[in-house]
């Protein structure tokens, strides 16, 4: 490894396909300008020492077989151990952690600092992007107890500026789609609500999706065609990730034919469907909703997991940023500075 090396992980907004990841559907995500540094500088020793910068906090661990840990310390532990069990070769670093990225707003903190602990730990381009992404998953499924999808990572790891990315999660083809927004603006503004998956409701979503799979007796939701037979609350999970899907490529649709206003139906109505269908709204995320409407917003949604965390607006050409809201826009993907 070079003397010292630094990588670099975005969040990301998801403009469309919420909670779709896990159910082998459709997402249209991309990564944003802000995230999380990692710095890896060579040490003496057998040990991995990591600092927080922001939280002013610091771990140190044996390289072989770090032990758990929960917070931030998990997925740098997890991280670690994940690389090794892949195969990779790592050396003694001290690892400074610096972040420009909300913590639990819905932005993808945590795949923000998995692929960047990764790049700075690998101290080279991986050798397969994809194989990175399901490897971050790994950290925040079995080290930091979310049982999230692949969503995050894929943006972070794919995003190209100027594009939004497809994926379909069934096949794991990523497809950049021009996000031309001709003077309309794409804003967040956080809910103050904060989330975090490993405790929120999300996990309960996941197994109702499963739960739903095996009462029609499909391998995933993707290749659910007739849910009318299902139970409440299976019926509206289901129904939740069929029309998202679908909104999905309408939403790439509208893009292409420059029509921004039905993209800011779209966003409305899968916002509706994730509050009624999915039940993944809390009290803040719905007043921050109408407070962006109220603003002037063609359509406004929750991002990301949901039960808190902040919400995404199309705002028209003349429009004013409300206060505290954070233009957002396509930038690089996650990679080594
Ligand atoms: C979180 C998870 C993703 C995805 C979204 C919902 O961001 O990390 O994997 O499931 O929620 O779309």
């Amino acid at each position: 490894m070079a003397e010292k090396v630094r990588a670099r992980g975005p969040g990301r907004v998801n403009l469309i396909g919420e909670h779709t990841d896990y159910n082998a559907g459709l997402a249209l995500p991309f990564a944003i300008d802000r995230g999380v540094t990692v710095t890896a500088e060579p040490l003496a020793g057998d040990r991995i020492e990591a600092r927080a910068l922001d939280l002013g906090e610091s771990d140190e661990f044996a390289l072989a077989g770090p032990e758990r840990a929960t917070g931030w310390r998990a997925f740098v532990r997890g991280a670690v151990a994940e690389l090794q069990a892949a195969g990779h070769e790592l050396r003694p670093v001290r690892l400074t952690i610096e972040s420009d990225l909300e913590q639990g707003a819905g932005l993808s903190s945590s795949a923000a600092l998995e692929t960047a602990l990764c790049l700075a730990l690998l101290g080279e381009e991986p050798a397969d992007r994809v194989e990175l992404a399901k490897l971050c998953s790994r950290v925040e499924n079995d080290w930091v107890g979310a049982e999230t999808g692949l969503l995050d990572q894929l943006a972070a790891l794919f995003s190209d500026p100027g594009h939004a990315v497809r994926i379909d999660f069934a096949s794991l083809e990523i497809e950049p789609v021009p996000l031309e927004l001709a003077g309309w603006t794409l804003v967040t503004l956080d809910s103050g609500a904060t989330h975090t998956h490993a405790g929120s409701g999300y996990n309960e979503r996941r197994r109702e999706c499963r739960e739903a799979c095996a009462a029609l007796g499909v391998a995933s939701l993707r290749e659910a065609t007739e849910i009318d037979d299902l139970p409440e609350p299976l019926r509206a999970r289901a129904r939740h990730v069929l029309t998202e899907n679908a909104r999905v490529d309408a939403t790439i649709a509208a893009l292409r034919a420059g029509d921004l206003d039905e993209v800011g139906r779209l966003l409305d109505a899968s916002h509706a469907s994730l509050r009624d269908d999915y039940a993944a709204s809390v009290p803040e995320v719905e007043q921050t909703v109408e407070r962006l409407k109220e603003a002037g917003a063609a359509g406004a949604r929750m991002v990301g997991g949901g039960f808190g965390g902040a919400v995404l607006a199309l705002l028209p050409p003349g429009v004013a940023v409300p206060d505290g809201a954070l233009g957002v826009v396509p930038g690089p993907p996650a990679g080594l500075l």
